[in-house]
């Protein structure tokens, strides 16, 4: 059983101020952990676009937020089982182990502290949404630890297109072919409606209290910002477009399409591509650089792959299976060590968030590059 060791990643913050009126100093809480939630949100006013039968759009998302003073600390399941049953079986093919997926624990808050709460306008909200026919919860530590750095993060499984969404009445639905150009449209609309969705449902007190207990009132939202990764980034940047109530954006290693890439976005965003998926490589990066108005950064990532920027070397790390693998793995996961290349990529996407939504200065970049020697910024 492996337990993560949230505090050893990444510095905490110990208390819960109001972004409108103070910037957050960011002590270090060795004690601080982070929240978890799940739950199904259905939108009434959309038919599924995959099921096909006029059923509504049923999503599952999952929350994760700061906890200052956590009365009880817990290890829960990486993921609910009938998934964690379908991840061992997809990546055994890979050489991981049967039960890596099923057996591996995360450390979360499980007894939250009644003086733990904030108040309105506390922290900024960031939607994620994860790769093509990839499960929302192989991003769990990453979100994790982003939202250990001050920040509600809200996951989406997009059904159909995620290759396995468990639901909490244990309905499962599983992918299915998205491949033509036309299936990444029709999968890349559902996404950008699924984040505006969940986006929403936060101003309904029962989806607000459920999945951010004592964060949200009201109904208001704080400061919103999306990132994704792969078709997921894509999605950020669809989204954007259609909503300016996301005031920034990050794609890791995803391919655009849609009319943004031609239409651009006036807010900030940031690509960050593995080793040699760059401008020159990846035509659609190449076609939405120059309308991209708002503060913009490209980085590459020497050492990494596709996969690298999800949970999946982390998780192989932390299994003490990273150096066994079939050396082919290393195309899926890159070459670095995963518990580097997950403090790599959440550190640029905190220093890219704390910019806009914490008015924090550009100069972290700076540091971080002198610190992720791997990183080559494309000008
Ligand atoms: C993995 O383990 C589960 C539970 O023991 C078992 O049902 C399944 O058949 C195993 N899969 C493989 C590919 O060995
Ligand atoms: C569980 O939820 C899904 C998604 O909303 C729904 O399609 C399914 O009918 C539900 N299953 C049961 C047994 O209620
Ligand atoms: C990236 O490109 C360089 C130069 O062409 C090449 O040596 C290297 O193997 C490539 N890396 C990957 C992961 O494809």
């Amino acid at each position: 059983m492996f337990s993560l060791p949230l505090t050893l990643l990444l510095p905490l913050l110990a208390l819960c101020p109001s972004i409108s009126n103070a910037r957050p100093s960011h002590p270090r809480h060795k004690d601080a952990t982070t929240g978890v939630g799940s739950m199904m949100l259905t939108d009434m006013s959309r038919s599924d676009p995959f099921a096909k039968d006029g059923r509504p759009r049923s999503i599952m998302v999952s929350s994760f937020f700061p906890v200052s003073n956590c009365l009880q600390r817990t290890s829960i399941p990486y993921m609910p089982p009938g998934t964690g049953k379908f991840i061992d079986e997809k990546f055994g093919a890979y050489g991981l182990p049967n039960g890596t997926f099923r057996e591996f624990t995360i450390e979360v808050c499980g007894k939250l502290s009644k003086h733990a709460q904030c108040p309105p306008g506390g922290w900024p909200l960031v939607l994620f949404s994860g790769a093509l026919g990839t499960s929302r919860h192989l991003y769990n530590i990453m979100l994790q630890n982003v939202a250990a750095r001050g920040y509600l993060v809200v996951s989406i499984d997009h059904p159909y297109d995620a290759d396995i969404v468990e639901f909490t009445n244990g309905t499962i639905i599983h992918g299915v072919d998205i491949g033509s150009d036309a299936e990444i449209e029709l999968a890349l609309d559902a996404r950008v409606s699924d984040i505006i969705f969940a986006q929403n449902q936060l101003r309904k007190r029962s989806v607000a209290d459920k999945l951010f207990p004592g964060h949200l009132q009201n109904g208001r939202l704080p400061k919103v910002a999306v990132f994704g990764h792969s078709l997921g980034g894509a999605a950020a940047a669809a989204a954007m477009s259609k909503s300016t109530d996301l005031l920034g954006g990050a794609n890791l290693d995803g391919t655009f399409f849609g009319p943004v890439v031609t239409d651009g976005l006036d807010r900030p965003f940031m690509l960050i591509g593995h080793e040699n998926k760059t401008r020159e490589t990846d035509p659609s990066w190449d076609a939405i650089w120059p309308h991209l108005h708002g503060w913009k950064k490209q980085y590459e990532v020497k050492e990494t792959a596709h996969y690298s920027f999800s949970d999946l070397p982390f998780v192989a790390f932390a299994s003490g299976i990273q150096d066994l693998l079939p050396v082919e793995v290393e195309g899926l996961l890159g070459r670095m060590n995963g518990e580097r290349v997950m403090k790599l990529t959440t550190s640029y996407v905190v220093a890219f968030l704390d910019m806009f939504l914490k008015s924090e200065a550009e100069g972290a970049f700076q540091k971080l590059g002198k610190k992720f020697s791997e990183v080559v910024e494309v000008v």
